[in-house]
């Protein structure tokens, strides 16, 4: 059976393409699905892909990664520097999860470097546009390989 991998986006990654796209580039977030889906049927990789705009659901949907998962690739957006609560999720999923982010939070705004994940988490990726989920999932797939 081929490994099982969520992608989960956080808020406002939903409108990606209608948002700050000079930051987040055109490409859509249903785009962006479809990309990574002929990414991972390439790498073998089963894949799972949702966003959600709330903190609990998003907490929910690390909890499902953690139990029909095999891996996770977590744009938790805006949470990455806020959730105590999306942190401790992380923290316990028990499964390799790679952090990623579209545009490189270091460069911008000084709150952005506060990052409640970024010592929970196996790998980090960001600042390589979209192109980030592609190196994400390669990732992934050698993890597991070599799992
Ligand atoms: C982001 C970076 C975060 O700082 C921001 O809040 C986002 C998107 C990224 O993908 O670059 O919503 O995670």
């Amino acid at each position: 059976m081929k490994p099982r991998v969520f992608v989960l986006g956080g808020p406002n990654l939903g409108r990606l393409g209608r948002r700050e796209p000079e930051i987040y580039g055109p490409t859509s977030w249903q785009e962006l699905g479809r990309l990574c889906a002929g990414w991972a049927a390439d790498l073998g990789l089963d894949l799972e892909f949702l966003q959600t705009d709330g903190e609990g659901e998003l907490v929910g949907l690390i909890h499902r990664a953690g139990d029909q998962g095999q891996a996770l690739v977590l744009n938790a957006a805006a949470y990455t520097h806020t959730s105590v609560a999306v942190r401790d999720a992380v923290a316990a999923v028990g499964i390799p999860v790679v952090e990623l982010h579209i545009s490189n939070p270091s460069a911008r705004e000084p709150f952005r470097r506060t990052n409640l994940l970024a010592d929970v988490v196996t790998a980090s990726v960001c600042g390589f546009g979209i192109e980030g989920y592609h190196l994400a999932l390669q990732g992934v797939a050698g993890l597991l390989k070599r799992s």
